[in-house]
C-alpha cells in the first residue's frame, strides 16, 4: 500500500494507473466498520483501490466540530493494509487548497433542508472537496454510505451535473446490534451515551410518524434538529452528549418493523 501526501506525487502515480479499474472511497479517517464495508466492496468490484483520508475543514461549520474531529491516521492506516487496499491518498488542507476557497460548488436551492439547513455551508464543502477528489483520482466508480443520505443524494447529482466519469454506488449503513448506525463521532460517546443512541434507530423504525419519532426521541433526552420523511426514507440529526448524530432508514423498513 503506498500513502501519498502531495498532490503533484499522487499524480505521477495516477498516469501509471491508466487502464486499471479504479475504484475509490473517500473517507475523512477515523475509519471503522462502516468504512471498512466500503473499502471491502470496492475491492471486490475493482482492480485498484484508491482510498482518501482528508478531514476537510470547508465542511464544518463550528470550529469545536472540527477540532473534536478523532484523528486515527496510524490506526486508519493498518486498517486500509489489512484491507488490501493499493493507494491512499492522504494530503494536507495546503495541497488541498492552495489558494483557500476561490471557487465552491454551491446547491442552487431555494429552500435548504435538514444537513443544509441546520449546517450552513457543510454541502458546499462536501461537494467541493468531492469535486477536486474526482478529478484527482479520476476514479471509475466512487463508494458511499446511505447513513449520510442527504450526502449521497447531493453527490450523485454533482456527478451528473458536471459529467463526472465515476460511477457513484451506494452502500447500506452498516449498525451495531443495539441498532446503532457507525459513525465515527460515536467515538466521542461515553459508553452510556452510547448505549443511549440506539434509540435513534428504533424511533426511526417503531414511530408511525414523524411527530411520534421526534417525541420519542425528545423523551429519551435527544435534542432533536430535524426528523423528516423525504426520498422514501425517514431521516433524523439529534444531539446527544454535544455529540451531533444523523440516521436514516427506508420507508420500506419502517412498513416492514410495524408489520403493515
Ligand atoms: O462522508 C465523509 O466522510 C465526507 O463528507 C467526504 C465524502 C469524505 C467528503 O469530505
Amino acid at each position: 500500500m503506498r500513502v501519498w501526501t502531495t498532490i503533484p506525487a499522487w499524480r505521477e502515480r495516477r498516469r501509471e494507473l491508466s487502464g486499471s479499474r479504479i475504484g475509490f472511497v473517500p473517507t475523512m479517517g477515523a475509519l471503522h466498520r462502516g468504512h471498512a464495508a466500503l473499502v471491502e466492496r470496492c475491492r471486490r468490484e475493482n482492480d485498484i483501490v484508491v482510498v482518501s483520508i482528508f478531514v476537510n475543514p470547508s465542511q464544518f461549520n463550528e470550529i469545536a466540530d472540527l477540532k473534536n474531529y478523532p484523528q486515527t491516521l496510524d490506526s486508519d492506516l493498518r486498517l486500509l493494509e489489512q484491507l488490501g487496499v493499493d493507494e491512499v491518498l492522504a494530503p494536507t488542507a495546503q495541497e488541498m487548497y492552495p489558494n483557500g476557497y476561490r471557487l465552491r460548488v454551491v446547491p442552487v436551492d431555494k429552500a435548504p433542508v435538514m444537513e443544509a439547513a441546520f449546517r450552513p455551508g457543510f454541502l458546499e464543502g462536501v461537494l467541493t472537496v468531492v469535486l477536486k477528489l474526482f478529478n484527482l483520482v479520476r476514479a471509475d466508480r466512487a463508494y458511499f454510505g446511505e447513513k449520510d443520505y442527504q450526502q449521497l443524494r447531493a453527490v450523485a447529482d454533482l456527478a451528473e451535473e458536471f459529467f463526472c466519469a465515476t460511477e457513484i454506488l451506494p452502500c447500506p449503513t452498516v449498525r451495531e446490534a443495539s441498532g446503532l448506525a457507525l459513525s465515527s463521532r460515536n467515538a466521542r460517546l461515553s459508553s452510556e451515551g452510547r448505549a443511549r443512541a440506539a434509540a435513534i434507530f428504533e424511533a426511526l423504525t417503531s414511530a408511525a410518524g414523524v411527530d411520534e419519532a421526534r417525541r420519542l426521541l425528545e423523551a429519551r433526552g435527544f435534542t432533536v434538529e430535524y426528523v423528516e420523511e423525504r426520498w422514501g426514507r425517514r431521516l433524523a440529526a439529534v444531539v446527544i452528549e454535544a455529540v451531533r448524530l444523523i440516521d436514516n432508514v427506508s420507508l420500506e423498513e419502517v412498513r416492514h418493523a410495524s408489520g403493515t
